[in-house]
């Protein structure tokens, strides 16, 4: 009896405790009363022709099964209703909804919203691919938001922008870290992260999340504008790999596989993202005759262990990968059968070969993290892209805080593979975006550090395919695609410290179909 009285008050006790983490009460001061029970809002994502991925998360009332209504109209009123239903949310997923919305028409805007016993969540707008010919696409492309470091208004400009087909995110969508990570202090400043220390559990990965997607301006974004994201290492723990990480003591923090999963199903909870019994971020979008996407996963499918050096002689090894041999093969039939005009890849860190030896002279292992620290797997693409004659080739990349372009070519130092001049060995571009909040050179360097370093880095005999450099800016970039040219352009906020739409554009790199040379865009 002792022991069934025993059973009972703690089963109720981790009922309630459990109750109580599920609708996360550390959260509760931030939530929007006007917004009950939708609290984070609505977001859509992972839009293909003829269908488009819908979300919402409620905080129910009880822990019990819970409906919710939700429909899709082609207007704003929700009056000419062409797709609806009941979805059900459980404690499992954390009240989450997140559905796949069919029979679409290609290229078109949609509303939708939810309801949940009699109250509406605020009402979405999301838009479906195009099919066909088509004349213009522009992706703006983000990472690195990292709440503590500063507000979010490159997500606030982007949801003032009605110009955008969808919003690729490449990942650091949060931070792992307590404190924020490594960033100079500002002054009268400070939104520190919620749970205050590094997460770990899957309520601290639960909790960080419904944290950023309280967040004003990411919240806006997601109502406007269809995501198609991919994480990279900060959505587990700095520096991962498919083994462990730099910032993943087995000893203190238990089991590395058991933090991947946390990390993967907090991801699929939150994310607009296709589900699938893999929880796997790789997968294609077709953007009718203009573009294909390929959304790659350069940390959990495949990536071996970094090196620790340049001079470590496991480097070159062939059997050390960044995606693996089957992520790779997908991606390099995808691209040689694809009869899209641009071939694009969404990738977490730098492609292209960077030579920073005049710069990080002092810490080679900072390069370990970017292809370059993959070589032999970076070779056998580059290769399978000069043996196939694959042109029109665009990498996005996030990842390093800093703006970049550079011309797409395996070997920019060796003058029998690359000329700067003739354009000779280009198969495309590399464009990378800056952090939206993430800190970056001048906030961990001064100033002089950081114009010393641009100038190392862009000298011509360091980096000859290195067209455009910014390592003090954060923001987002857009990447513009026509039939003739796929041309990237930044946008840097003024401040990071108050919210702020005072944007400058900067840049303007692009390339011309079938060109071999990222040039500077004239017209403004
Ligand atoms: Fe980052």
């Amino acid at each position: 009896m002792k022991n069934f009285l025993l059973l009972i008050v703690l089963s109720l006790y981790l009922h309630s405790s459990f109750a109580q983490n599920l609708l996360q009460p550390e959260l509760e001061a931030f939530y929007n009363p006007a917004l009950r029970p939708f609290y984070f809002g609505v977001a859509s994502g992972d839009p293909q022709p003829h269908s488009v991925v819908i979300w919402t998360k409620i905080v129910p009332e009880n822990l019990g099964l819970q409906q919710i209504h939700w429909e899709v109209a082609t207007d704003t009123l929700l009056q000419n209703v062409v797709q609806s239903g009941t979805g059900e949310a459980d404690s499992s997923s954390a009240f989450t909804l997140k559905l796949v919305v069919e029979n679409l028409e290609a290229g078109t805007h949609y509303f939708y919203r939810f309801q949940h016993e009699g109250r509406y969540s605020p009402i979405g707008r999301t838009k479906t691919a195009p099919e066909g010919e088509v004349p213009l696409l522009r992706f703006a492309v983000v990472s690195c938001a990292n709440f503590p470091s500063g507000y979010f208004n490159a997500f606030g400009d982007l949801a003032r922008r009605n110009d955008i087909d969808a919003v690729l995110h490449l990942g650091d969508y949060i931070y792992e870290y307590g404190s924020g990570g490594p960033r100079k202090k500002k002054k009268n400043f400070s939104r520190p992260h919620i749970p205050n220390h590094e997460i770990l559990t899957l309520q601290d990965y639960r909790t960080r999340y419904g944290q950023y997607r309280l967040d004003p301006q990411l919240m806006e974004a997601h109502r406007l504008l269809p995501f198609i994201v991919i994480w990279d290492d900060h959505e587990l723990a700095n520096n991962s790999n498919v083994s462990g990480a730099q910032n993943h003591d087995p000893n203190s923090e238990g089991s590395w596989e058991q933090r991947k999963a946390i990390a993967r199903q907090v991801y699929f909870e939150w994310l607009p993202v296709h589900d699938n019994p893999q929880r796997s971020i790789i997968r294609s979008f077709r953007y009718g005759g203009l573009a294909e996407l390929w959304m790659l996963d350069g940390r959990l499918e495949g990536r071996s262990p970094q090196a620790k050096g340049t001079g470590d002689p496991a480097l070159p090894s062939a059997s050390r990968h960044m995606l693996g041999e089957k992520q790779t093969e997908w991606l390099l039939d995808g691209m040689k059968n694809s009869t899209a005009r641009w071939k694009i890849m969404g990738n977490q860190v730098i492609f292209s070969p960077l030579n920073d030896s005049k710069v990080f002279s002092r810490d080679p292992s900072i390069r370990m993290d970017r292809w370059d620290g993959y070589p032999a797997e970076r070779s056998e693409i580059f290769d399978f892209f000069y043996k196939n004659n694959l042109r029109n080739i665009i990498v996005v990349t996030g990842d390093v805080h800093t703006s970049w372009a550079f011309e797409l070519t395996g070997d920019p130092l060796n003058p029998s593979k690359y000329n700067r001049k003739t354009g000779m060995g280009v198969t495309g571009a590399e464009f990378v975006t800056p952090s939206v909040s993430s800190f970056n050179f001048d906030e961990v360097v001064p100033k002089f550090v950081t114009w010393e370093a641009k100038r190392r880095f862009c000298k011509k005999k360091n980096n000859p395919h290195l067209r455009f450099l910014d390592l003090n800016h954060h923001g987002y970039m857009t990447l513009t695609l026509t039939p003739e040219r796929a041309q990237a352009d930044w946008f840097f906020v003024k401040t990071l410290y108050e919210v702020d739409y005072r944007f400058k554009q900067k840049g303007g790199r692009y390339i011309e179909y079938d060109g071999n040379q990222v040039k500077k865009n004239k017209k403004r």
